[in-house]
């Protein structure tokens, strides 16, 4: 009895020969998946190559309310930078889209998943953990991997094949979503280079960023966005900021990765609004969590994001990090206005029902209400380890 294929499919070279590919190894049928976490592509274009190919059947999801509802809302509440820079766009949807092949494959009774990553990349983990963790008893094929398939074979292949591929030529490897933008490949993988402004879509140019500021006014409850000017849905607030804080040339990360398989890359994110969000989120954090919430925070939200990453996205670890995070969050509401300029995105002002800052200690006007004789006898004790340590060094 011939198998049948379940596979992740972008509509890309690699996927498109894929279908044909295991097709005729296998002897296969072919179910091919597309996943829309807000890449903005045509779906009907890539559902039509897909048959053209030779998928018996194509499904596709839109998944970008839950992409933002149950991936985007947590990597905010986390603060959620890789290595301090990387909002993990790429490695948030992953797990989503593994879930959705998974899903298929148990309606349609399928065998396997495939999926068309290489192996020198984090995504093959992202999506084999995720697969097997759902189900262990899927298999997994990643032919890119496995097979080595290279560019030119691929697109030899195709013709012989008659296969309807994708006419861009590919300078880059470009992953997108809702979240964020991410390049790779071609030119940068010269550290020396700068960014050539053909890898970019997102993030204007300095030199072609207005001359005005804009203003935007990011208003939070329990820890997420609610609204931003007349905006209250999630997915419209983030590309609404996309679009306005990379018009103002907000939003490029470039970094050194280290990635999971223990390469280091450099990495081009076009991440407008989640950078602008994390910000803003920071903001209000602290100023409706105290001292010592803010301290151990950070420690989390780092291994938060690199479990993310890492591909562990359904490891229990991740849950018991939510759970601590989402108890920080309660108090986290208020409202954060951005300033966007010339690259830059700074916070001017921001104010909260729940705010632990409190005028009448922190003004050095007559009005103060903090007690300032209570501090002398604190800086004596506070001091005290210090000051006697210092004297045994002396021998006194
Ligand atoms: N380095 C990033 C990550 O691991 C981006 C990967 C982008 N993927 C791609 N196919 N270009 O999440």
């Amino acid at each position: 009895m011939s198998q049948k294929i379940v596979l992740g499919y972008s509509g890309g070279l690699d996927t498109t020969v894929m279908i044909k590919w295991l097709s005729e190894k296998y002897d296969a049928k072919i179910v091919t998946v597309t996943v829309d976490v807000g890449q903005r592509e045509d779906l009907n274009e890539i559902e039509e190559r897909a048959y053209h190919a030779g998928a018996q059947k194509h499904v596709s999801f839109d998944c970008k309310k839950e992409f933002y509802e149950d991936y985007v809302k947590k990597a905010i509440k986390a603060n959620a930078l890789y290595q301090g820079e990387y909002p993990l766009s790429t490695a948030l949807a992953r797990p989503l889209i593994a879930k959705k092949l998974v899903q298929v494959a148990r309606e349609e009774g399928a065998d396997a998943v495939a999926h068309g990553c290489t192996g020198k990349g984090n995504d093959q983990i992202r999506f084999e953990v995720s697969i097997k963790a759902l189900d262990p008893k899927l298999r997994v094929y990643a032919p890119v991997r496995d097979w080595g398939l290279t560019r030119d074979a691929e697109i030899e292949y195709a013709k012989k094949k008659g296969l309807n591929i994708n006419p861009k030529s590919k300078v880059y490897s470009v992953d997108q979503n809702l979240w964020g933008r991410s390049i790779e490949g071609g030119v940068l993988e010269d550290l020396s280079q700068a960014v050539p402004k053909d890898a970019l879509e997102w993030v204007v140019p300095l030199e072609e960023t207005p001359d005005e500021p804009a203003f935007v006014t990011v208003k939070f409850k329990q820890g997420v966005p609610v609204a931003l000017n007349d905006l209250t849905d999630g997915v419209q607030i983030v590309r609404f900021l996309n679009t306005l804080a990379g018009k103002h040339g907000f939003g490029l990360v470039d970094h050194v990765e280290d990635r999971v398989v223990g390469i280091k890359s450099r990495e081009v994110y076009e991440v407008p609004a989640a950078l602008a969000l994390i910000k803003a989120h920071r903001e209000l954090e602290k100023l409706t969590l105290n001292t010592h919430q803010l301290r151990l925070k950070p420690f989390l939200e780092a291994e938060w994001a690199r479990l993310v990453y890492s591909g562990l996205w359904f490891d229990p670890l991740r849950e018991n990090l939510d759970a601590f995070i989402e108890s920080t969050q309660k108090a986290v509401e208020g409202e954060v206005e951005l300033k966007l300029f010339k690259g830059s995105c700074s916070v001017v002002s921001r104010k909260s029902p729940n705010s632990l800052y409190k005028l009448s200690l922190a003004t050095y006007s007559s009005e103060s209400s903090f007690d300032q004789s209570l501090a002398k006898g604190f800086t004596e004790i506070w001091g005290l380890p210090t000051i006697l340590s210092t004297l045994k060094v002396d021998g006194a």
